[in-house]
C-alpha cells in the first residue's frame, strides 16, 4: 500500500508516504526568502509521494526562530516558486506548512522588537535560536510574552489568509495549518495555557476558534479540497502539557474540519501504542469522524507504516530519516539501509547534513 498511488479529487500523490514539515533555517533572517540552497534540497527529496515544507510564518510576528524561510510578502512567494518549480519538473507535489509559533519566540526576532504574541502572559520554558553577536544562531530561552488582544487575535486568520493567497502564486499544491506541537493555534486550543475570558477563550468551541477561522481563511483561497491541519493530541512539545480529554477534543475538531470537507488531517503522535494497541481508541474513532485523507506521523519506516495503512490511515509522514535519505522511498521499498541523522546539523545553515546525504545509487 505505501507504494502506491494515492488520489484525492484532482490531487494524485504518487506514493503514500510524505515528506513530514521540518524547519532547517538555511535562509536569511533579514528577507525570509528561500533560496537555491532550498531549491536543491527540496528538489532532492521530491521522491515522497507529498513533501509539506518546513514551518513557515505567515508574518514577521509569527516568527520564532532566526533564519526560518516565510511567507507574507511577494519576494518570498517568488522564492518559494523556484522551489515548487523544482519538485514539480521532479514529478512531486509540494504544500507548504503555515505557522505562527506565538509565544514560541523572542522579541530580537521581530523587525519591531514587539514581544511574542501567545494567548494569555505565560511564558514558555523552552529555548529557540536568536541571531548571536556575529549574526550566527545561538540558543535562547523564549521572551516574555504579551496576550494578544481580540483584535489581534482576530487578525490572525488575515494572515493565514494572506499567505494562502501567496502559496497559491508560489505554486503551491495547497498547504497545512500548522495546529500542533505548543505553537499559537496549539496555544489557544490549551486549557492550561488560555485564560481568555473573550470569543477565544473559555470553551473547547472558542479555543478552537482562532484555528476555524484559520481553516477558513485558508480553505477561501486554496478550497478545502487542498487544506491539511496538523494536529498532535498527546504531544509536550514546547512546555505543553497534553490534553485533558484526548479523544474528546480531537474527534470534536476532526468533526468541524469534516463538516467543511477538509482535505487532510495530520496526526503527529509519539505514542507506542497509537499504531498496534487495540485499547488505544484514537486512531480509530479519528477514522470514524473523519472522511478526508488521515495522514499519521511519529516514528515511522516500512513495516509501521504498512500497518497503520491497514487499521485506516492513508497516508504515513516521515521526518527525520527524510532528512538523512533524499531518496527515502526508493530505500525503503529495496529495503536498502538507511543512512543515519545527524541532529547536530538540524538547524546549523550551510550545506552539510542537508544538501550533501548521499542516495543509496551514488
Ligand atoms: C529538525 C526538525 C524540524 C522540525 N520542524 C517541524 C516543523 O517545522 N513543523 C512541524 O509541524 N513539525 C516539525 N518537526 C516534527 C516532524 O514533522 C515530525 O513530526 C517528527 O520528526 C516525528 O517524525 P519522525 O519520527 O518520522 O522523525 C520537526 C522535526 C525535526 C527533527
Amino acid at each position: 500500500m505505501l507504494f502506491t498511488p494515492y488520489t484525492k479529487g484532482d490531487l494524485t500523490l504518487s506514493n503514500r508516504i510524505v515528506m513530514a514539515p521540518m524547519t532547517r533555517c538555511r535562509a536569511d533572517h533579514r528577507d525570509a526568502i528561500p533560496n537555491d540552497l532550498m531549491v536543491e534540497y527540496y528538489r532532492q527529496r521530491a521522491s515522497a509521494g507529498l513533501i509539506l515544507s518546513e514551518g513557515t510564518p505567515v508574518s514577521d510576528r509569527a516568527r520564532g526562530y532566526i533564519n526560518t524561510p516565510s511567507l507574507w510578502n511577494e519576494a518570498q512567494a517568488e522564492g518559494w516558486k523556484k522551489v515548487t518549480d523544482a519538485v514539480h519538473a521532479a514529478g512531486g507535489r509540494i504544500f507548504v506548512q503555515l505557522w505562527h509559533c506565538g509565544r514560541v519566540s523572542n522579541a530580537v526576532l521581530h523587525a519591531d522588537g514587539s514581544p511574542p504574541a501567545a494567548p494569555s502572559a505565560k511564558a514558555a520554558a523552552t529555548k529557540t535560536f536568536i541571531p548571536g553577536p556575529d549574526g550566527t544562531p545561538i540558543q535562547a530561552d523564549c521572551g516574555a510574552p504579551a496576550a494578544m488582544t481580540t483584535a489581534e487575535a482576530g487578525n490572525v486568520a488575515v494572515e493565514f489568509g494572506n499567505a494562502a493567497r501567496l502559496a497559491r502564486l508560489a505554486g503551491f499544491d495547497g498547504a497545512e495549518i500548522h495546529g500542533a506541537n505548543g505553537y499559537l493555534l496549539d496555544q489557544f486550543r490549551c486549557p492550561f495555557l488560555n485564560d481568555r475570558t473573550d470569543k477565544y477563550g473559555g470553551s473547547l468551541e472558542n479555543r478552537y476558534r482562532m484555528l476555524l477561522e484559520v481553516v477558513d481563511a485558508v480553505a477561501a483561497e486554496l478550497g478545502p479540497e487542498r487544506v491539511c491541519v496538523r494536529q498532535s493530541p498527546r504531544g509536550a512539545a514546547n512546555d505543553m502539557q497534553p490534553d485533558p480529554d484526548p479523544l474528546g477534543t480531537y474527534t470534536w475538531i476532526a468533526r468541524e474540519l469534516d463538516k467543511r470537507r477538509i482535505g487532510f488531517l495530520h496526526i503527529y503522535d509519539q505514542s507506542a501504542t497509537w499504531v498496534h494497541d487495540p485499547a488505544d481508541d484514537l486512531l480509530p474513532a479519528l477514522r470514524q469522524t473523519y472522511g478526508g485523507a488521515l495522514m499519521v506521523c511519529g516514528g515511522f519506516k516500512r513495516e509501521k507504516g504498512e500497518a497503520v495503512l491497514a487499521r485506516g490511515a492513508d497516508l504515513v509522514a516521515i521526518g527525520k530519516l527524510f532528512i538523512s535519505n533524499p531518496d527515502l522511498v526508493a530505500r525503503l521499498k529495496t529495503n536498502v539501509d538507511l543512512n543515519p541523522w545527524d541532529a547536530t546539523t538540524f538547524y546549523a545553515g550551510g550545506t552539510r547534513g542537508y544538501t550533501d546525504y548521499p542516495c543509496a545509487s551514488e
